[in-house]
């Protein structure tokens, strides 16, 4: 039987499928340290990860590892570089958490405007004595105008819920979608800085990668308008948490909404310090059916790139096919 790693706690169910197939060294502890990662993988032949870097010393270490399947469908945890020239495949988890992560946007974003989390902590520590009619006064979202940095499927289905809100829709991409999908969404095209100077609320929903460290810093943060608001589902290191801080502690912007964060689990303190950011810790896909189907896709990308199960050969979300069918190297 083939040998895997699974190096996060999952649906036990999960588990069990898998253990159809391999043979399953199941790590449900903290998180593993690299050392750690590398010495459990060593006489693996796949393994599934939800975030846990794999660089070039894992993979050498690891002669007969063939795949690495993602919980996530973000894997800028992966160097793809080492993954390619070592021929170890990669997957990741597309499109299963689009809609539970275009809700969470949603949420955050209007967290954040409508200052709600900042509101209840103020309730909640007995300060509500009268109503007020300047009390926690915010931005509204009905009929602002929306601008999304990162138009992929989470971007598109972000975007797709703005007619409801009979909101102007302005986004930025590393190239135009297609003609068809402006049209459906009513998106228009623009510029960085003009989106920056344009929108009301700012969603980031790009990818990391090297091009796109603190896409938002102070530069950009000073573009924006003093009533607007920021919130960041992709990933941390996109934006400069530090300087937000300093945006939102001078009121450069009104409000930010954080899911992610630079060197996350642990973020700058600064950001505890500054009432008008809502924080959460990474759940942006975190519904039972959308984990459940991460995990599950995960499982089938692994099993299927092992050889085993009805699509054996044909994992569903490969990142790098071209490893697929090549020897180990
Ligand atoms: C993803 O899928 O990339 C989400 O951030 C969950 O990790």
């Amino acid at each position: 039987m083939q040998k895997i790693l699974v190096a996060r706690p999952i649906f036990p169910d999960v588990i069990e499928r898998l253990k159809q197939y391999f043979d399953v060294d199941w790590h449900q502890g903290e998180v593993l340290p690299a050392d750690e990662l590398t010495r459990r993988l060593a006489d693996k032949d796949g393994a599934l990860t939800a975030g846990d870097p794999v660089g070039a010393a894992a993979l050498a270490a690891a002669p007969r590892l063939r795949v690495v399947s993602n919980m996530a469908v973000g894997y800028n945890n992966f160097d793809m570089a080492a993954f390619n020239a070592a021929n170890v495949l990669g997957t990741n988890t597309p499109d299963v958490l689009n809609e539970s992560t275009a809700d969470f946007g949603w949420a955050l974003m209007m967290a954040a405007a409508r200052r709600i989390a900042e509101s209840e902590h103020w309730l909640r520590a007995g300060k509500w004595q009268k109503w007020t009619y300047d009390g926690f006064l915010g931005s509204d979202i009905y009929g602002s105008t929306l601008g999304v940095i990162g138009m992929g499927r989470i971007g598109q289905a972000l975007a797709r819920r703005a007619k409801g809100f009979n909101m102007q829709v302005i986004y930025h991409n590393r190239s135009r979608v297609a003609p068809e999908i402006e049209a459906e969404l009513n998106a228009e095209y623009a510029s960085k800085q003009d989106l920056l100077r344009r929108a009301d609320h700012v969603v980031l929903v790009l990818p990391y990668t090297k091009e796109n460290h603190h896409t938002i810093g102070a530069a950009e943060l000073a573009q924006m308008k003093p009533t607007a608001t920021l919130t960041n589902i992709a990933r941390g290191g996109i934006v400069d948490d530090a300087a937000l801080v300093e945006a939102l502690r001078t009121k450069q912007i009104a409000a930010a909404g954080l899911d992610v964060y630079e060197g996350e689990p642990r973020l700058n303190p600064d950001l505890l310090t500054v009432p008008n950011v809502v924080l959460t810790p990474h759940i942006a896909s975190a519904t039972e059916a959308t984990r459940r189907a991460m995990a599950n896709l995960a499982a089938d990308n692994l099993i299927a790139a092992l050889g085993e199960g009805p699509r054996a050969g044909r994992p569903p979300n490969p990142i790098n096919p071209e490893v697929i069918g090549k020897a180990r190297s």
